[in-house]
């Protein structure tokens, strides 16, 4: 089977092509390169001795993807390609709805003209705004997103949803991560985030290799555990191999599945958990809530447990240590 992984050289996407290499899916990747570098091809084929044909095109150009689908035989479509950045994507609204929008747009309309119907879309737990019980689970309503980043995943959920209700051949497959974090264990590829990092783990890993001074830690006054916030991390090779899983055994339909572990860790613990296996210290101050922030989320897993056979197997200490890993090796 031939599957084109968008967004492929991505943190998410390049642990994905690793692991559907494994198991031995043949591989198409298009990336545009605007969020990732093109020596993550040559990584990904040290790691997985196996060669793999890039297009460097974005995907608002309609024409682009037909040469794709032209030249391919496609059988499925796994979709990463898409602008991350949450405060970016607050400052960029009509940047991120035209480019995450009319990218999987054009795809999703390319795949209809050449009869490709098996879809795995790249979706986040942000859809669930805020939510009712920190345990989400899929049948839970999508909630009112934060920001913009946030809604096109929401709006491009029910865009396939749409799709699927208008012509039931279609296999769908809608995955909301947790917290995607770590990187492979080889410390050849990782995650890679432009400027200072927004997020809680890629900032963990500059303050402790010294190159930014101090944590900020967001709040400690959330009714959670030791008052820190609350979240779902997930290995991102643990993530990448919930879409093999989708690709191999999503039953045929729409279907929607949580991945994450199911357990919650906080600010705090995730801190003190780094410091232990990595032996280093993360400096840290406690500063005001951060706007938008819920209190606490986690997954519930069951549903990808029972229908894709798929949980995480690596643990927040694995994560820990194969994060500062890439960190150290990525000199
Ligand atoms: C955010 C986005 C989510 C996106 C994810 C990427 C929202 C509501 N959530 O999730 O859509 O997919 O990033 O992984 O937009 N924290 C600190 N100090 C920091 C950074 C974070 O204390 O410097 C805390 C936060 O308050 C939060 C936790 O760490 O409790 C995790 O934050 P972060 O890594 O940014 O992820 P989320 O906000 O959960």
């Amino acid at each position: 089977m031939k599957i084109l992984v968008t967004g492929g050289l991505g943190f998410i996407g390049s642990h994905t092509v690793v692991e559907l290499a494994k198991a031995n899916f043949e591989i198409v990747i298009v990336d545009n390169l605007y969020n990732s570098k093109e020596d993550v091809l040559e990584k990904l084929e040290k790691i997985t001795g196996k060669k793999f044909k890039l297009y460097k095109y974005d995907l608002c150009n309609k024409e682009k993807i037909e040469e794709i689908f032209k030249e391919n035989q496609i059988d499925a479509v796994i979709h990463f390609a898409g602008y991350k950045a949450v405060g970016e994507s607050v400052r960029e609204p009509l940047m991120y709805y035209s480019n995450n929008l009319i990218s999987t747009l054009n795809l999703l309309e390319v795949m209809k003209k050449y009869n490709v119907k098996k879809f795995v879309f790249s979706s986040s737990a942000t859809v669930y705004g805020e939510p009712k019980t920190p345990k989400c689970t899929e049948n839970m309503n999508r909630g009112e997103t934060t920001n913009p980043y946030g809604t096109t995943k929401a709006m491009i959920e029910k865009i396939l949803e749409d799709l699927y209700a208008s012509d039931n051949s279609w296999n769908i497959t809608l995955l909301r991560y947790f917290n995607p974090v770590g990187a492979h264990e080889s410390g050849l590829i990782g995650e890679e985030p432009n400027g200072i990092p927004n997020n809680l783990m890629p900032y963990i890993m500059k303050v402790a290799s010294g190159k930014l001074e101090k944590l900020n830690i967001f709040g400690n006054d959330y009714p959670t555990i030791d008052g820190t916030g609350v979240r779902d991390y997930i290995h991102v090779v643990d993530l990448a191999k919930g879409h093999v899983k989708a690709i191999q055994n999503a039953p045929d339909g729409l279907n929607i599945y949580n991945l994450g572990s199911g357990k919650g860790i906080s600010v705090l613990e995730l801190v003190t958990t780094f410091e232990k296996v990595n032996n280093v210290k993360v400096n840290y101050q406690i500063v005001d809530r951060r706007p938008g922030d819920i209190a606490e989320n986690y997954a519930d897993p069951s549903e990808a447990l029972k229908e894709l056979g798929w949980k995480t197997e690596k643990s927040i200490e694995d994560i820990c240590r194969d994060a500062w890993n890439y960190e150290n090796a990525e000199g």
